[in-house]
């Protein structure tokens, strides 16, 4: 069980106005893993996403989420299915919150899906813990938390539905450095619990420290799918082609490498550059 899209083409417009935004895009992301999708500003990658869960319909080409498969015929009604198995947490969540208590946002979701008040309120607790905002805040408004804790509580609702998938467009974007950490956290234990989780991101820190696969956007074209440690080996200039970053320690190990270091890989993270440095330049065990 996966994400597979299908040679996927999909225009916002119609007839002479339709812009191409996905062109062919053949690609997979694989069950239980995190899959990271990065490219410029404009690359299609919120258009992507937006597909797994049905909220845009392929013009062409299929999405197949688990067992279901989505098309320009799949009709609406049998969209519900496909919405129980995807969670999608858009840009900026919490701008959606709106109920008077944290609880009462995070029930809102699963009250939604047909559960009773109880179990609906058992079900955002779980969410709320899994996401690790403590009980004392369950009552306030949760337009008096933190941002990084409102941002949490968006999440929540999310996954207050238990979705076997859950969809990130950039979440950690505008949190303060503690904030960022403890959602990379949730986002590993998400993983723990058997999740597939789909991220977009700019910080290829992030991609190189979590992903296990990494969908690389240009132009609405998948420029590259491979797991990090291939993606950031490539020649230098093909970076500068798709605009994308290496991760710092991968960048610090090239420039050493330019420096005349005996360095061989680009490493993910400072861990392995450390471990490089002893072992390639300096010959230790
Ligand atoms: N609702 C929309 N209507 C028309 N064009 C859109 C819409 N949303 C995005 N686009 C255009 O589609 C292209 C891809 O956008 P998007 O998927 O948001 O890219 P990314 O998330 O990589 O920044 C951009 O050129 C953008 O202007
Ligand atoms: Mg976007």
């Amino acid at each position: 069980m996966a994400i597979n899209f299908e040679q996927v083409n999909f225009s916002y417009g119609q007839g002479k106005l339709a812009q191409p935004v996905l062109k062919d895009i053949s690609a997979s992301m694989p069950s239980g893993e995190i899959t990271a999708i990065v490219g410029q500003t404009g690359s299609g990658k919120s258009t992507l996403v937006q597909h797994i869960n049905g909220l845009l319909k392929p013009d062409s080409g299929r999405v197949v989420i688990n067992d279901f498969v989505l098309t320009s015929q799949t009709k609406e009604k049998d969209l519900v299915k496909l919405r129980a198995q995807v969670g999608m947490v858009f840009q900026f969540p919490e701008n959606q919150l709106f109920a008077e208590t944290v609880l009462a946002d995070v029930a809102y979701g699963p009250v939604n899906f047909g559960m009773g008040k109880e179990a609906a309120q058992a079900a955002a607790k779980k969410a709320l813990q899994t996401v690790g905002i403590p009980e004392d805040i369950w009552d306030k408004s949760p337009f008096a938390l933190s941002g990084g804790q409102m941002r949490r509580v968006a999440i929540a609702g999310v996954l207050a539905t238990d979705p076997e998938i859950v969809v990130m467009d950039e979440p950690v974007a505008g949190l303060d450095p503690k904030g960022q950490a403890d959602l990379l956290n949730l986002i590993e234990n998400l993983k723990g619990q058997g999740k597939t989780i789909v991220l977009i991101t700019h910080q290829m820190e992030q991609v190189a420290a979590l992903a296990d696969w990494v969908v690389v956007l240009h132009h609405g074209e998948v420029a590259a799918a491979e797991n990090p440690l291939a993606l950031f080996n490539r020649p230098l200039d093909w970076y500068q082609e798709v605009g994308i970053d290496l991760p710092r320690p991968a960048q610090f190990a090239e420039d050493l490498h330019q420096g005349g270091w005996p360095l061989g890989q680009r490493p993910l993270t400072v861990k392995a550059l450390a471990s490089q440095i002893n072992q390639e330049v300096w010959g230790d065990e």
